[in-house]
């Protein structure tokens, strides 16, 4: 069917697909794709890498031939395969990783819908340079579920396999040992069970009681959590006990008890120093505890577990809670053009969270909202003045810092004091930029620049150095360059104060380390020369 439709949109098309099988197209003509694995089961929630090699002939038709573009597909639209990468469905969940010839296609939070066929394609230069893989990568995703009886419980898996999977179950959140078979006979009532697929031990399913019973049970509201360091976040369970009386219970974090003192004994957070202050625990409706931790800390980033005890039951699973991640957003240069008067970026706001859950992203110039995007980055035109950062939807008042390109570069010259010929001259160059600026240093009327760095040392100061410098800071998001300054040997000055030299100067020129024997009138009206050549050639 999908090759079908491949070879009439390569024929529509007029371009060459090849759909030979393929150890023969690269045997005969160097094309390949190579999958990893081309049939892939996964869990929903989980994250699922597909991998591909490729392989081309690197001269075609006499001309070389060099791959262009590289992505993954799984449905066409007007005659073009869709690029997952730019597919709503997938906005913040993909990535796509390719080094030496090898590719990988990152999906993460899997749904049942991702469930399809990836095609991987790949263009060289040349005009008719284009290949799919002979065959796809069928990913299958199940909403794993256990179904309840009274007398069974059966482990619900959509996958399509070739072969038979092999299953693991929990009761209350802990192993059955030796339990593979997809169902259970003979569940006991106060228990809760869950399974998993074998090699997904990590994305159980959510746990279930014997139908019509209320067993022992505690299910997260979500498996993970992204918040941005600073703000506040809730995270909540609903439990329920086989016998009414819950004697106590508390949340805890397995990462912060190993640092007490009993490791295997859990302990509650609310008397946790760390949380001291900044944790509230909130029961708005019976069967439902929610964690608040406020003013969030790198070091909050853990999982977050809770527990509870009847007289006779205590709750001890060994299943996963809600993992917090805190994170400190950055916006990040993707690319960017400088133009003379505007930088074109696409930017991009890094977090720690891989995926950000279901938050999405505001951006911020000169501290105005500009725009919600959903996933992460972002094409924009911005003035040289412009200051940029993101943050995630809901939390907009915790931003990243700021990004823009360097301010007017300051000049600062030691010794400041008159300079001996022969002696060491430091210039030192300084302008605020995020990223931070790179320096490069020229001499007024040279073209070529005389060094880089942020400090430029001229040992053995001669007369044929002085002259005007002046520094240009730069990043990815644009450039500036500082006036110039004056540097000249004592005694030397008058080399550099001809009128004509001075209407040449295309910037308002600071004039420093000038040594004039006789009075320092002179040094005042080449100042203000100077400012008047500024003011009229503006
Ligand atoms: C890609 O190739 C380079 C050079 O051969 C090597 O240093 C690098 O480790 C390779 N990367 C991977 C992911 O194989
Ligand atoms: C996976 O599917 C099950 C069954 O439909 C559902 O209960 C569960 O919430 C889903 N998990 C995620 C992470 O979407
Ligand atoms: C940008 O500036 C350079 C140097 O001043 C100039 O040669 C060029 O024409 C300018 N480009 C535009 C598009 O204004
Ligand atoms: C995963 O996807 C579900 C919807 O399918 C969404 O509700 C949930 O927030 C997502 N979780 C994360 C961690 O992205
Ligand atoms: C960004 O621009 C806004 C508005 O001009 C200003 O208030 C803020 O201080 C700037 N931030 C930085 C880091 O320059
Ligand atoms: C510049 O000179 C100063 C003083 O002589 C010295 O301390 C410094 O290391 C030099 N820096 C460079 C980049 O050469
Ligand atoms: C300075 O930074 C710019 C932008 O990141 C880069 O293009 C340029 O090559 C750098 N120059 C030096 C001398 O490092
Ligand atoms: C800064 O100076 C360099 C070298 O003279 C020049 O190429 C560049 O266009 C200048 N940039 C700005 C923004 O003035």
């Amino acid at each position: 069917m999908r090759g079908a439709a491949m070879s009439l949109t390569a024929a529509a098309s007029g371009l060459v697909v090849f759909l030979l099988s393929v150890s023969v197209v690269q045997g005969q003509y160097g094309w390949g794709v190579t999958y990893s694995s081309t049939e892939i089961c996964a869990v929903n929630g989980s994250t699922v890498e597909i991998r591909c090699s490729y392989t081309y002939p690197s001269t075609l038709k006499g001309s070389v031939n060099t791959a262009q573009k590289t992505f993954w597909f799984t449905k066409w639209k007007d005659a073009e395969p869709v690029d997952v990468k730019t597919d709503s469905e997938y906005a913040g969940r993909v990535e796509d990783l390719c080094e030496n010839n090898t590719c990988t296609l990152r999906i993460r939070n899997l749904t049942e819908s991702d469930s399809a066929e990836y095609w991987f394609r790949f263009t060289t230069n040349q005009a008719d340079g284009k290949y799919d893989g002979s065959t796809g990568v069928t990913l299958s995703v199940t909403n794993l579920q256990v179904i309840s009886d009274i007398y069974w419980l059966s482990c619900q898996n959509s996958c399509y396999q070739s072969y038979i999977p092999s299953y693991i179950w929990y009761k209350n959140g802990q192993l059955i040992q030796g339990e593979t078979s997809y169902y259970i006979s003979n569940p006991n009532k106060a228990d809760s069970y869950s399974c998993a697929l074998k090699g997904h031990e990590d994305f159980p399913s959510p746990p279930v009681c014997v139908r019509g019973q209320t067993c022992n049970r505690v299910t997260y509201t979500e498996r993970s959590i992204c918040a941005p360091k600073g703000s506040s976040v809730d995270i909540s369970c609903t439990y329920s006990s086989f016998e009414d009386n819950v004697n106590s219970k508390f949340w805890f974090s397995p990462e912060r008890s190993h640092q007490g003192q009993n490791p295997s004994q859990p302990e509650d957070l609310s008397e946790d120093s760390q949380y001291a202050g900044r944790v509230q625990i909130l029961e708005t409706e019976r069967g439902r505890s929610t964690l608040r931790i406020s003013d969030l800390r790198d070091s909050d980033s853990a999982q977050y577990l809770f527990k509870f005890k009847t007289p006779s039951f205590e709750w001890r699973s060994d299943l996963p809670g809600t993992t917090l991640t805190v994170t400190a957003l950055q916006v990040q240069v993707i690319r960017a053009k400088v133009y003379n008067y505007s930088t074109e970026a696409e930017l991009k706001c890094h977090s720690s969270c891989s995926p950000a859950g279901s938050l999405n992203y505001v951006w911020f110039k000169n501290g105005e909202k500009i725009k919600a995007t959903v996933i992460s980055s972002y094409k924009g035109l911005f003035q040289p003045r412009d200051n940029i950062s993101c943050a995630f939807e809901g939390h907009e008042d915790f931003q990243s810092p700021a990004l823009y390109a360097p301010k007017l570069p300051s000049v600062s010259v030691s010794p400041s004091a008159e300079i001996e010929e022969g002696s060491s001259v430091t210039l030192t160059c300084s302008s605020d930029a995020n990223p931070a600026a790179n320096y490069t240093w020229y001499k007024e009327d040279e073209d070529s620049p005389k060094a880089s760095g942020q400090i430029f040392n001229i040992t053995d100061f001669r007369a044929e150095h002085s002259g005007s410098y002046s520094c240009g800071a730069q990043n990815k998001l644009g450039r500036s360059n500082s006036t110039f300054h004056l540097i000249s040997v004592a005694g030397k000055f008058s080399t550099f104060t001809r009128p004509d030299s001075l209407c040449n100067m295309k910037q308002p020129k600071h004039i420093q380390h000038v040594s004039v024997q006789g009075g320092s009138s002179m040094v005042s009206e080449v100042d203000h020369t100077d400012y008047v050549m500024y003011q009229s050639s503006s």
